[in-house]
């Protein structure tokens, strides 16, 4: 009966369950621990030419921070805030306690723990720096398209925290606000995820919760196009050199209307197939999109107004480093859903990159109709540091 098989897997351990069972079970945990532990000890070297967590292969987890300094910082106080983090985020990537950590044990598998700080233009404001950002740099326009909330703004400091294990990144994130809660306020922390380690084949493109496969057309990390699209050189701000800069917007998924909409709508919105992310004309993921191509009548096969075609470049400068995260946070306000992208988008000039693009989206896309950007915020990400510097020096120190 229900009761008594209830009963049984209850109270009747191993010998109720039968041997079968057992076995099954304990391969299956043999397996897994291995896995995970091989995961866990995995390190992302903190210091280097370039802060680490941009062309680190995308972690399984992302929590942004954007931080506000408090009335009155000066740069004597945010050098302070620069060392404690390099010093902090340094010892944690390695799978070291932080200086004064007070949960040791939760440092010891740093999961590809990486720590990534960007300055908003409201720290060159308050340190009178503004002279020492490129000229480009500032809060972009606002767009037909936003529907921006204040609490999803601009921020003076950014920490993007990104790893394999959300129980890293929470002591993580502890160690380094808790150190900086006399000198600053927390703006608004995002938490963004991409499927667990291990669920799909290292290198998978990831899918976003429209089920859409997201990041296939990306200059690739370790290329010379990559490095020429994403690192600043130093012209004209030499701190900048092995830095760049980063969009963050968070868009809102209209899922409930999504869901009207049937599959090929879906393919014809995005102009790439849901099945593997292959562009209308091709079959592979990454065969090259052909906008010129029309069936027999005439009419194009990737739809001009769907979201591929209006964001593909129309010139080689027209490019950026994707690196977005899903959210799906409580809903709230009589929503069914909170989902949507934290669209992360790199590149070592905002106007001439980013701008252009985000115009063109803006003035059309087929997706529009079914997601919202709701915040948004830029940042100048330091070149990384060596050991026994901080990172923010060239422009700090
Ligand atoms: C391509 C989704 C917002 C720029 C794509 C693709 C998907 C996608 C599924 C096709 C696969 C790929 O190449 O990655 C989304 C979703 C968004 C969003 C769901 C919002 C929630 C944006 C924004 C921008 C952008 C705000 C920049 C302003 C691009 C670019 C491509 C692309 C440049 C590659 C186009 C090409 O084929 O050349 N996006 N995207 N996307 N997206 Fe988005």
């Amino acid at each position: 009966s229900r009761a008594l098989s209830r009963r049984r897997l209850l109270g009747g351990g191993a010998a109720a369950l039968g041997v079968a069972g057992i076995t099954w079970g304990a391969t299956t945990v043999v397996e897994r621990s291995e896995h995970e532990q091989q995961a866990g000890k995995l390190v992302e070297p903190f210091y280097g030419v370039h802060q680490a967590g941009i062309a680190t292969t995308p972690q399984a987890h992302g929590t942004f921070i954007g931080f506000d300094l408090l009335p009155g910082a000066d740069r004597a106080i945010v050098v302070g805030i620069m060392k404690m983090w390099s010093e902090d985020a340094s010892r944690l990537a390695a799978g070291n306690p932080a200086l004064a950590d007070t949960e040791r044990e939760l440092a010891v598998d740093p999961a590809r723990l990486t720590v990534t700080v960007g300055y908003g233009p409201g720290l060159f404001t308050k340190l009178g720096l503004q002279a020492r950002q490129p000229d480009w740099f500032e809060p972009l326009p606002s767009y037909e398209i936003d529907r921006l909330d204040d609490r999803w703004g601009g921020s003076d400091l950014l920490l993007q925290i990104c790893g394999d294990d959300p129980v890293t990144i929470a002591h993580a994130v502890r160690v380094l606000t808790k150190n900086v809660r006399s000198l600053t306020t927390i703006r608004w922390t995002q938490k963004g995820f991409r499927n667990a380690r291990g669920t799909t084949p290292e290198g998978t493109t990831m899918r976003n919760l429209m089920g859409q496969v997201d990041g296939t057309v990306n200059p690739a990390p370790g290329t010379v196009d990559f490095d020429s699209l994403i690192w600043h050189d130093g012209a004209g701000q030499p701190w900048l050199a092995g830095g760049t800069s980063l969009v963050l917007r968070r868009i809102h998924m209209e899922m409930d209307t999504w869901d009207e909409l049937d599959r090929s709508g879906r393919e014809l919105t995005m102009g790439r197939t849901l099945s593997n992310g292959a562009p209308l004309n091709g079959t592979n993921e990454f065969d090259e999109a052909d906008f010129t191509l029309t069936d027999k009548f005439g009419i194009p096969v990737i739809p001009p107004g769907s979201h591929i075609a209006r964001a593909h470049q129309t010139h080689e400068k027209e490019q950026f480093f994707r690196r977005a995260y899903n959210y799906d946070d409580a809903p709230e306000g009589g929503q069914t859903s909170n989902s949507g992208l934290i669209f992360a988008a790199f590149q070592r000039d905002i106007a001439e990159q980013y701008l252009p693009v985000q115009q063109r989206l803006s003035d059309f896309d087929a997706l529009n109709e079914w997601t919202t950007p709701i915040g948004s915020a830029v940042y100048l990400i330091p070149p990384g540091c060596t050991e026994n510097d901080y990172v923010g020096s060239g422009l700090l120190g």
